[in-house]
């Protein structure tokens, strides 16, 4: 029967397929307790498409992507590639993807789970109830900035560039996108640059100044150094609400925030673009960590953020927040009950149960079970 809800899913390498398989069972699931059906298509990205395509994304992927209602990524590279030519390499498969679907806005959102407060690296103190959402700008700056390539200069030297470049449009966008969430939320954002040494950061802050000034002066607005705020967010995370920041910052600040959480294997990820006539965004949903080489195929990985990724998809995606809600809670509750994947158990593991991919998996649909 067709559900007229397009998804395309593509689990990439490393660990990406052995967690979109827990992810699986829960779409399964799904589509039999709360007949929450997908038209689903699979297929190929990063190293797996390299080795069979010649191309880290086919055209033909790339087209069904567009025509999708969401993606939900795994994650893509692995040594096998690191000779790969630059322009091949399994990442430039998912840059195309965020680049063609103008995936702008990157929702990164680490939330502290109380079951596991001791996993992370900081007093239990400074992050026990913690909740941010990082926006980051996903397809422009030094990320995408032209010219970039690498030459011999003028005095024989090999040199390499980026170029770091925004445009007043593209700050502006993603820091509506970062207004209209903290509305949602604690009414906060803190939009970081490096207005001290960059033409865009001047850019950055300005343009955030204005836009807030013009439609959203019932938020409050701060602004800060990427540097400092790196500071920040190990001193006192839990003084933010939303961050808006640029491409680079983005991706550095992110990784930074999710260890506040215990664990890059926990935090999802939502890449939205702008809203069509009839209120449809294009969409892409991927767990923040990576594909893990070091322990893919081993059925070590956490599949908590690509489960909470595709929990991620059903709200934004397809408002379906009451079955989002409910996958966030048996999540939650699978952890609070000592499943422990091997990257969660570091700090106080009393009352644990370590557990590999397969089994959190199971557990999380045994909860689900529970819950209805
Ligand atoms: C991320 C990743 C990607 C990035 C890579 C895989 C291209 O680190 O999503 O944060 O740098 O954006
Ligand atoms: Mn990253």
């Amino acid at each position: 029967m067709a559900s007229n809800r397009n998804l395309l899913v593509l689990p990439g390498d490393g660990i990406g397929p052995e967690v979109m398989n827990e992810v699986r069972k829960i779409i399964a699931w799904m589509g039999k307790k709360r007949a929450v059906g997908f038209d689903i298509k699979e297929d190929l990205v990063g190293g797996a498409a390299l080795d069979k395509h010649g191309v880290p994304l086919s055209d033909d992927a790339m087209k069904t992507a567009l025509e999708a209602d969401a993606v939900l990524f795994g994650s893509v590279g692995g040594p096998k590639w690191d000779t790969a030519d630059f322009s091949k390499k399994p990442e430039r498969g998912l840059l195309r993807l965020r680049k063609e679907m103008d995936l702008f806005a990157n929702l990164r959102p680490a939330k502290v789970f109380d079951a596991l407060v001791d996993a992370s690296s900081l007093k239990p103190e400074i992050v026990k109830g913690l909740d941010i959402m990082i926006i980051r700008e996903l397809t422009s700056g030094v990320y995408f900035g032209e010219p970039r390539g690498r030459h011999i200069n003028a005095k024989g030297e090999v040199e390499a560039f980026d170029t770091q470049r925004y445009t007043a449009p593209e700050i502006r966008r993603v820091c509506a996108v970062a207004f209209e969430l903290a509305r949602k939320r604690k009414n906060k954002v803190l939009s970081a640059e490096k207005a001290n040494v960059m033409y865009t950061g001047v850019l950055w802050r300005e343009e955030a100044t204005k836009l807030h000034k013009e439609k959203y002066s019932d938020v409050k607005l701060e602004h800060m150094y990427a540097d400092a705020l790196a500071m920040q967010l190990l001193r006192a995370p839990k003084e933010f609400d939303v961050i808006v920041t640029d491409n680079l910052f983005g991706d550095i600040l992110s990784d930074e925030a999710s260890m506040l959480t215990g664990s890059l294997g926990l935090l999802p990820s939502a890449s939205l673009g702008a809203p069509d006539a009839t209120g449809r965004r294009k969409a892409l949903y991927e767990p923040i960590h990576g594909s893990a080489p070091d322990i893919a195929g081993k059925g070590l990985a956490n599949p908590i953020a690509q489960t909470l990724s595709y929990a991620m998809m059903l709200r934004y995606s397809f408002d379906l927040g009451k079955d989002a809600d409910m996958v966030e809670l048996a999540v939650e509750n699978v952890l609070k009950a000592g499943y422990r994947t091997g990257d969660l158990l570091v700090g106080n593991t009393d009352g644990t149960k370590k557990v590999g991919t397969q089994e959190m998996g199971d557990a999380i649909v045994k909860e689900l079970d529970r819950l209805v």
